[in-house]
């Protein structure tokens, strides 16, 4: 394995499968350190910046606790705590601080940064936190993370390919479904693409459902036929959830928001027209009587925070076939591998 210290972590589709397999051992290697309390300070002394211009549980204190317990420290930033960096040409005096400069600066003192944009934080611009994400790793001489931008949720994916591998063994041969589900809310669509994306290149037999308008980027489905080729496994979007969770052993059902109604393709968001388009699919949920309808020792996943009685009723998501709370354990163990690797040279 060439040596990845260096490389910015920002979509799994700009690392090889060998790459992400390299990660995946490490994770494996880690959690098991971790439960036998055996120490693996791969990053002693170092440090990690996180910039939050959205909120998190699960990103932010895993990311913390991971860079403790590898011996460095992360620092917790947020627009209101410093200048909000800002991309040049949308600097308001004193307030903001050019993407550039930040980068710059952080890059002399610690050893990596890592950001979450996404939705509000960027008016709902589609692809707008993405080029936040890129523009700061232009700039950075230290590696970058995406901690979900609008596009990309990378170590979401990641720790999800993993929660599947503890699970079912394998992706390969699989009946993989991520599919849309009801929420009042609107959520990003960075958790499907990422997953339909690193789904297909571990080979798993990709089903994507969804109702009419809520499809997700046609370059991410295009990339996603293009791994399914690759790996030889399969993707296919079908516009029924009954239909896709037929036989399933992997469920990921979760709610997104439709790109019809943002930004570049509209010239602001359509909130209501978003929401009205959604209420027309409250029965797009996780019940007990669609998990009927998944292989008998189906999973259920979702990335959480689970809108509960809308995307999901209680009995799924504290139901034996649910895997949610392991899937949040193995963002801790899959991150702390992508930072030993990007950061340490592991
Ligand atoms: N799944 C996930 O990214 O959770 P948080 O929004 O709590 O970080």
């Amino acid at each position: 394995m060439v040596n990845l210290k260096g490389r910015d972590f920002i979509s799994t589709q700009e690392w090889s499968r060998e790459e992400l397999e390299y990660i995946l051992r490490i994770a494996f290697d880690l959690k098991k350190k971790n439960m036998l309390n055996q120490p693996h300070r791969l990053l002693e002394g170092k440090t990690l910046y996180m910039f939050f211009y959205n909120p998190s549980l699960r990103t932010r204190n895993s990311f913390q606790t991971g860079m403790f317990q590898l011996g460095g420290q992360a620092i917790y930033l947020t627009p209101s705590a410093v200048y909000r960096p800002a991309l040049a040409g949308e600097e308001i005096p004193y307030t903001t601080e050019r993407i550039s400069d930040v980068a710059r600066v952080l890059s002399r003192y610690g050893d990596a940064i890592s950001i979450r944009i996404y939705g509000e934080s960027v008016n709902w611009i589609y692809k707008k936190g993405n080029q936040v994400v890129r523009e700061f790793s232009k700039w950075a001489s230290i590696p970058i993370i995406n901690m979900e931008d609008d596009c990309y949720h990378p170590c979401q994916a990641m720790a999800d390919v993993m929660t599947i591998i503890e699970k079912k063994g394998r992706l390969e041969g699989k009946k993989i479904v991520v599919s849309w589900a009801y929420s009042g809310g609107i959520k990003p669509v960075a958790v499907p693409q990422s997953c339909v994306l690193a789904f297909t290149r571990f080979g798993g037999e990709v089903v994507l459902a969804h109702p009419r308008g809520l499809e997700l980027d046609p370059e991410i489905i295009e990339f996603a036929k293009r791994n399914a080729d690759e790996s030889g496994g399969s993707f296919e979007v079908v516009y029924n959830m009954d239909e896709a969770f037929e036989g399933a052993s992997v469920v990921y059902p979760k709610s997104w928001g439709s790109l019809k109604f943002m930004p570049p393709n509209v010239s602001e968001v359509n909130t209501e027209g978003m929401i009205e388009l959604m209420n027309q699919y409250k029965d797009w949920k996780a019940t007990k009587e669609k998990m009927d309808l998944c292989s008998r020792d189906a999973i259920y996943m979702h990335c959480l925070p689970a809108d509960r009685g809308m995307e999901v009723e209680d009995n799924v998501i504290d139901g034996s076939q649910s895997v949610v709370f392991d899937e949040a354990e193995n963002r801790l163990h899959v991150q702390k591998a992508i930072m030993a690797v990007i950061m340490g040279g592991t």
